[in-house]
């Protein structure tokens, strides 16, 4: 059986008080519904403020998740006001989101910055969750980056329609856009994003390429999420 990747991105969104109830939610329901995990990874992606809650609740509820980051400093430790470098995303996460179209779009990043970010995940040995709508963007991408390591990337495909409009794109369409990429990247995991519920979830793990899901807006709701894990 393949392994499938569950990837909930928060976005900007959830107080601390906020994600400790969602904690509680998924716990309560998870231990409930006694779901089987065992070909599931289960990564939860919080805003930077509610890391060190979300992982004093996940250890004393024992829940069965990993952290990811939203995001990754381009530089290092040093004096670059406001950012988050990779060194502490290393003390409360193992994954982090790069290049997001949110982020190209409303911070104007582009693939140099990308690159950036992605030479921080390999130096502090992070595990980058790469968003692209176009598979155009991996080739790019590549050749910028020498340290781009396959056997540590996780590629997320996320064409633009899809995101958060509530019209996904099709299954038989993402799997081929996911077959070509698998061409080029062979045994790296490639998650399709855009507009997944509980309803389509299962739409697109069952094709044989598709290796699992990254969540915006289905994910906030932690009962609608657990369902997302339970229906993949
Ligand atoms: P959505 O967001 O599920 O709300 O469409 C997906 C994403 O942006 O990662």
């Amino acid at each position: 059986m393949k392994k499938l990747f569950i990837i909930a991105n928060w976005k900007s969104n959830k107080t601390i008080i906020e994600a400790e109830k969602w904690l509680h939610d998924f716990h309560d329901k998870f231990v409930s519904e006694n779901i089987d995990l065992s070909n599931k990874e289960i990564i939860i992606c919080p805003s930077f403020t509610l890391f060190e809650r979300a992982h004093y609740y996940s250890k004393n509820l024992n829940l069965p998740i990993k952290f990811g980051a939203q995001n990754i400093s381009p530089y290092d430790v040093g004096a670059y006001t406001g950012e988050v470098n990779g060194k502490q995303i290393k003390e409360v996460a193992d994954y982090v989101i790069i290049g997001h179209s949110e982020r190209r779009d409303n911070f104007l990043e582009n693939d140099e910055m990308i690159t950036k970010k992605l030479d921080m995940t390999n130096r502090y040995n992070l595990c980058p969750i790469l968003c692209i709508s176009e598979p155009a963007q991996i080739s790019k991408i590549r050749s910028q980056s020498q340290n781009l390591k396959l056997q540590n990337l996780i590629i997320a495909y996320e064409p633009l329609f899809a995101i958060g409009s509530g019209t996904p794109d099709t299954p038989e369409n993402a799997e081929k856009i996911m077959q070509n990429i698998k061409k080029e990247l062979r045994d790296v995991p490639v998650l399709y994003g855009g507009s997944v519920t509980s309803e389509n979830i299962k739409g697109f793990t069952k094709m044989s390429n598709i290796d699992g899901t990254l969540v915006g807006g289905a994910s906030l709701d932690p009962q609608e999420f657990l369902k997302i894990i339970k229906n993949a």
